[in-house]
């Protein structure tokens, strides 16, 4: 592979390349609504659309800006085709509750394809057929039965044997009429909706509480407090747990994306290979140009093997062995949390708080679920019945769950990770670091991480996540500190990137 050039930092393209509003703090001591919406990305902004133009009074914040969160760093397929799941989902939950889950994503694509239309969105939507790849034997078979399942669920599809694409794949299965859009394009608009049916729309107010009076409160970091009938959490993770354990019940899952200007175009469609290595495959249309956009390199956020930069690269020699790489305008990562069963949270956060609703756990399949997960959490508030309300209901028996046995498995995995980050060696000096490096060292007896930036200044984190204690790792791709155990991630001056954690990590000052 030629010598390609990165850009400096990992930047999305779809926040890059739009003009935001610039919306108020939330100031007020008290005040009151209907609805309160914490987190101003797909799943809180199509919620407050729904619910503001069903007449409710909706209060809408975000700890940071609207859209920059998990909705701006997708790679935005709205589909029903959600990787090798409806084979699985039949046989643990049944024809019926696979057959509605298939029908609740399939009608969630027509919902934002009809809201495109209605608001007269201009967002890149453009239907494309969705094809899951097998490139082995074994993941034939697996292929096979994902097959034989969508017609016994009655999903309409194609089998492709030996299908010409430019990557290797020995068969692959079709499912058509699906779409792919510029995710923050729509949210923006979308939101722009809301403003103009009166929702109230507040940044850089995170929620830090919720606080139970005669209505519940949603508590802000600057101590205000906004009262509400119901609230709904669509802050990617629930930042009020309802002592109902969320940490042990989901993963967070990282993966990088990268925008590639290439010689030789993705045929139309939209590609994934699960697993083995993962890889997801769209077109994008930058600067009137069409690029690449190239998927995958997943691993639990805080837990690769390897140097987090050496994902993109690998991204980078794939797309040029494929596709013939030209250049790199972008790079970027994210992360979605993946529940034990692998269906979203979505409804009450925990039986004892039926006012307080949470969205979550959307398994990197997002877009037809929060639209999904809007609508849910809509019909609950007007007492409407929805098809998958007890699906998804996160009260749903753990013990039913055939993810059951992961329960075990993951919170093993996150006591190794306290223990390891806890007692790993740290050999690492300052004096050694260059520009945009970081270290983990020992100073005055504590764990700490410095990281040196661009003008040389160093800045220094304690490196204990302030959710529940484990040791976070540096993300040399991201600039971030990743906590391996529930997904905390933190910038390089320690303050919360994403939650579970509420607190900044303690600065030091060396
Ligand atoms: C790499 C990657 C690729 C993906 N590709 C696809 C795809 O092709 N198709 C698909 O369907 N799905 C995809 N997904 C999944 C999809 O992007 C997400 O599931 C979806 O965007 C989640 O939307 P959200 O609104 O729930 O969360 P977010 O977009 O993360 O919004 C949550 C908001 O809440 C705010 N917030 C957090 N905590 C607080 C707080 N305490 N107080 C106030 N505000 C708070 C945040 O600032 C943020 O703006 C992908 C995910 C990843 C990681
Ligand atoms: S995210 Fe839970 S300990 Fe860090």
């Amino acid at each position: 592979m030629k010598k390609h050039i990165f850009p400096d930092f990992a930047r999305s393209y779809w926040t890059d390349s739009v003009d935001r509003p610039t919306l108020p703090a939330y100031e007020t001591p008290k005040s009151k609504t209907e609805v309160g919406i914490v987190g101003a990305g797909l799943t809180g902004i199509t919620a407050a659309y729904i619910l503001s133009k069903a007449g409710f009074k909706v209060c809408l914040l975000d700890a940071a800006t609207v859209l920059n969160g998990t909705s701006g760093h997708t790679t935005a397929k709205i589909t029903a085709q959600h990787g090798l799941i409806y084979h699985e989902l039949q046989q643990h939950f049944g024809t019926e509750q696979a057959q509605q889950y298939y029908k609740a994503n399939q009608e969630a694509k027509d919902f934002i394809e009809s809201t495109v239309k209605k608001e007269q969105i201009n967002c890149q939507f453009q239907e494309e057929p969705a094809f899951l790849i097998a490139n082995d034997k074994k993941e034939l078979e697996k292929l096979q039965l994902e097959a034989e399942a969508y017609e016994s669920l009655g999903i309409t599809s194609k089998w492709v044997d030996h299908p010409d694409f430019p990557f290797p794949a020995i068969a692959a299965l079709c499912m058509d009429n699906q779409a792919m859009f510029h995710p923050v394009q729509y949210g923006l608009d979308l939101l722009e909706a809301c403003l103009n049916n009166g929702v109230e729309v507040f940044e850089n107010t995170r929620a830090t509480h919720i606080e139970y009076h005669e209505h519940p409160a949603i508590v802000t970091d600057a101590g205000n407090r906004l009262f509400c009938n119901h609230i709904i959490q669509a802050s990617h993770y629930p930042f009020y747990d309802g002592e109902a354990y969320y940490p042990i019940r989901m993963y967070a899952d990282r993966s990088y994306l990268m925008a590639a200007k290439v010689r030789h175009p993705l045929p139309e469609g939209m590609f994934l290979h699960p697993k083995n290595p993962a890889r997801s495959y769209r077109r994008a249309e930058i600067n009137g140009e069409e690029h690449l956009l190239i998927g995958g390199e997943n691993h639990k956020t805080g837990q690769s093997d390897v140097d987090m930069f050496e994902h993109i690269k690998t991204l980078a020699a794939d797309a040029d062995h494929y596709f013939g790489l030209e250049a790199i305008p972008y790079y970027w990562s994210a992360q979605d949390y993946v529940t034990l069963d692998k269906l979203p949270y979505v409804g009450p956060v925990s039986e004892a708080h039926p006012q307080i609703h949470v969205a979550t756990g959307f398994r990197k399949w997002g877009m037809t679920n929060s639209a999904n997960a809007a609508k849910l959490l809509s019909d609950l508030i007007m007492e409407k019945e929805n098809p998958i309300a007890t699906m998804l209901s996160p009260a749903r028996s753990v013990k039913a769950d055939p993810g059951y046995r992961n329960v075990i498995s993951y919170n093993a995995d996150v006591a190794k990770h306290l223990v390891k980050g806890k007692f790993g060696s740290v050999k690492q000096q300052i004096s050694d670091l260059n520009k945009n490096e970081a270290c983990v060292t020992m100073h005055n007896g504590k764990r700490i991480g410095v990281y040196k930036d661009q003008d040389e200044n160093t800045h220094a984190v304690d490196t204990t996540c302030t959710h529940l204690g484990c040791e976070v790792a540096w993300n040399n791709a991201e600039k971030s500190w990743d906590c391996p155990c529930h997904g905390s991630r933190y910038d390089f001056k320690g303050e919360v990137l994403n939650g579970p954690a509420k607190k900044a990590l303690s600065p030091i000052d060396l």
